[in-house]
């Protein structure tokens, strides 16, 4: 049995970790909760700081680990993925500089730019606040503004979502260009957002099934924007509301990424996770990461039909090849959160009964502590319920048939998946 250490205690990791120990592979886990599934499955885990790299890898040699993988993108901003792999661990994650496609927006948009990739949309970057302030002022076009680092999905805002005026995104782009020096202001466009992740081992790439997240906190997707509340993917690997043809190029548009970071000598191993927004029919590149989604990828990692495991030591040897078989099946998830979260959250502790759970039914956990049964919530997501089903709606009824097993004081988006939010996109 091989040694894999995991990085990372989320949602994410514990979808990831499952299908680890589910390939037949013994896992070791690092993270900076103790994640009390992970916990369980481990043959030994550490709380430690993610982004003390030097520490990690020591650990790891220790251990003597064959595979390291990472989870959170935090940790991919760090020189461990560089340290471990020169220490001789198999690593299928990306290396320090592959990673700034997801680190350094600035470098994503100049890369896609300079490759003539299509699905790029206008971007500018500043240094002096003042001068963006202007720019927004004088111009007739609507921004995104952005802080060209990561930001948990909570640093970007949007004209005429987050922000109600010209000067409001004049005032909030000469924050970002001073606290961080520079800001990034992009074109806003409006459409069908959809994530697409691929294995990639720096040359192949394989394609996992379309999904959509939901980032605003309230039912309606009206709220602050979060981490995600839920997410869906359909039984066709494509979604209802995304066009085969654009699903298609932005296929292509990752293959293309993919294929100039190796010419450029600069190859991505590990997971590309590309968010589009479909507009006119086509995608237009929001953001490329470099990781597994949360929760995306706990909805892919559901359906995947493989083991593992392989995938990870194929990724990581250049062998992946095209075609990875996922289970065709739609699913629907849903974070279980505190009251209040993305504003004032009020974590309290959940009583899961996880008896004669049914086959199409898991529930993973996030940013919690205590034990499988009993949890105690933090600020962030605590439970992520999933459901495989024949459809995205009836998938949605199955995830809210078990609702029940979850007690305590918690928020959820009971829409995410239901008929009527699928039909009103649809409309
Ligand atoms: N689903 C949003 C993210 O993983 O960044």
């Amino acid at each position: 049995m091989n040694r894999i250490l995991l990085i990372g205690g989320g949602g994410r990791e514990d979808a990831i970790g499952r299908r680890i120990v589910d390939g037949g592979e013994t896992l070791y886990c690092v993270s900076k909760n103790l994640n009390p599934s992970l916990a369980r499955i481990s043959r030994d885990y550490r709380v430690m700081d993610e982004l003390s790299y030097e520490k990690i890898v020591q650990y790891a040699i220790e251990m003597k680990i064959d595979l390291m993988f990472v989870g959170p993108d935090p940790v991919l901003e760090t020189p461990l993925v560089d340290l471990a792999s020169k220490s001789g661990i198999l690593v299928p994650s990306p290396s320090m500089a592959a990673a700034r496609i997801e680190t350094s927006k600035e470098y994503m948009r100049s890369f896609v730019e300079r490759n003539g990739i299509s699905g790029n949309i206008f971007s500018r970057i500043f240094t002096n606040g003042r001068d963006a302030a202007e720019f927004i002022r004088s111009s007739a076009m609507e921004f995104a503004i952005k802080p060209i680092g990561l930001t948990g999905g909570k640093g970007v805002r949007v004209m005429g979502v987050q922000i109600n005026s010209r000067e409001e995104a004049a005032a909030y782009a000469a924050e970002v260009a001073a606290r961080d020096g520079k800001v990034l202001l992009e074109e806003r466009i409006s459409g069908e957002e959809f994530s697409l992740q691929v294995f990639s081992d720096g040359r192949n790439v394989s394609p996992m099934p379309l999904a959509q997240d939901y980032k605003r906190a309230l039912e309606g997707d009206n709220g602050p924007n979060t981490g995600g509340m839920g997410s869906i993917t359909g039984a066709d690997h494509g979604l209802p509301f995304i066009t085969p043809a654009c699903r298609d190029s932005a296929l292509s548009i990752i293959r293309s990424v993919v294929h100039h970071m190796n010419l450029e000598g600069n190859p991505f191993r590990g997971i590309m996770y590309g968010q589009f927004m479909q507009v006119d029919g086509t995608p237009k590149i929001v953001e490329i990461n470099a990781r597994f989604a949360d929760p995306e990828g706990i909805n892919v990692l559901y359906l995947l039909e493989e083991n593992l495991p392989d995938i990870l030591f194929r990724i990581a040897e250049s062998s992946l090849g095209n075609y990875t078989r996922f289970l065709r099946k739609a699913t629907t998830l849903k974070y279980i959160v505190p009251k209040g979260y993305g504003n004032s959250p009020q974590p309290g502790s959940l009583d899961i009964d996880l008896a004669n759970m049914p086959e199409d039914l898991q529930i993973y956990y996030a940013s919690v502590s205590g034990s499988p049964e009993k949890v105690q919530m933090t600020s962030s997501r605590a439970l992520a319920v999933i459901s495989r089903s024949d459809t995205i709606e009836s998938a949605s009824d199955r995830v809210e048939e078990n609702l029940w097993r979850v007690k305590g004081n918690y928020y959820v988006r009971h829409d995410i998946g239901s008929r009527e939010f699928i039909k009103a996109k649809l409309r």
